[in-house]
């Protein structure tokens, strides 16, 4: 079998149309959808992942105010800013790039972000209701991951998902999505990570793997079954000199031998990675019509 792709990009730059003309209707009530992005220090791919989402922001139509701060700045005085954000009402979604420097307690930085403006989904209030099933914010990684899956026909209804990687950016949060009772959901979760003793047992079962390990090359042919859907959550860099850059972009899966097996798959570039961001577009749409409802 070949794996029939999941273009990532093909369906973000769709739903990113759709959001174009939210964005433009809202204009026309006097509504500027406001993102502030807040980057601390220097990190490459994190400066990287805020260029991304600023271009796209600007591409949109949604206002986007960038916050770069020196990776010494004081918890007090993030924490002061964000303060300013929450109580802004031309912001409708805060954005706090993680992680943070280590002298940064992340938890409270978190909790600082007012919930109703948390389009990353990371508050523990938007946690602890999408737990409890009700409406709140979805983090945007799982969420894209969760349209890819359902926009390639592929039901979620009693399948068996298996998630490899139990981070709260991704993982856990995904579980949840896939197992509550809902359009989004209803299929049968299993959660696997470094302390799983055999994750080929589990993965070998799978109707749909989620590949979250943030390593390359770590699920591999043998690890999946024929017709599985296989997504790939993995951005990482390896050397090379052909590139400009110097790097160039693989998942956490083995494509090439994987998508012979698979019936589904998503690449890396241009998979996981653009939903991640259109997600985080569409939840700051959908905090803009809300505050003004
Ligand atoms: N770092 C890696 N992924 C994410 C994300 O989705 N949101 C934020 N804020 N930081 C991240």
């Amino acid at each position: 079998m070949t794996a029939e792709i999941i273009s990532g990009k093909q369906l973000a730059s769709d739903i990113r149309g759709e959001l174009k003309q939210e964005v433009e209707s809202l204009k026309a009530k006097g509504i500027t959808p406001g993102l502030a992005v807040i980057l601390v220090g220097e990190d490459p791919a994190s400066q990287s992942y805020v260029r991304a989402k600023e271009k796209a922001c600007a591409e949109i139509g949604i206002y986007s105010d960038d916050n770069k701060l020196p990776s010494d700045i004081s918890e007090e005085k993030l924490l002061s800013l964000i303060e300013e954000k929450n109580s802004d009402p031309s912001i409708h979604g805060i954005l706090v790039q993680l992680p943070l420097p280590k002298h940064i307690d992340e938890a409270k930085v978190l909790l600082a972000v007012n919930p109703d403006k948390d389009v990353d989904g990371f508050h523990p209030v938007n946690v602890g209701k999408l737990v409890v099933g009700q409406k709140a914010f979805l983090p945007c990684t799982p969420h894209g991951i969760v349209q890819m899956i359902k926009r390639a026909g592929v039901k979620l209804e009693g399948a068996n998902v298996v998630i490899v990687g139990r981070s709260n950016i991704v993982g856990k949060p995904l579980a949840n999505i896939l197992m509550q009772k809902s359009e989004l959901g209803n299929a049968t979760v299993t959660v696997c990570h470094t302390r799983t003793k055999d994750i080929s047992k589990h993965t070998i079962e799978a109707d749909i793997v989620v590949a979250a390990t943030g390593l390359p090359n770590s699920v591999t042919a043998d690890m999946v079954k024929d017709g599985a859907v296989v997504i790939d959550v993995g951005v990482n860099r390896v050397p090379d000199d052909t590139k400009k850059k110097g790097y160039r972009l693989i998942g956490d899966v083995d494509f090439d031998a994987v998508s012979r097996k698979a019936s589904f798959i998503t690449p890396v570039p241009g998979g996981v990675g653009p939903m991640t961001i259109t997600m985080l577009l569409y939840n700051t749409v959908d905090s803009a019509k809300t505050a003004n409802n």
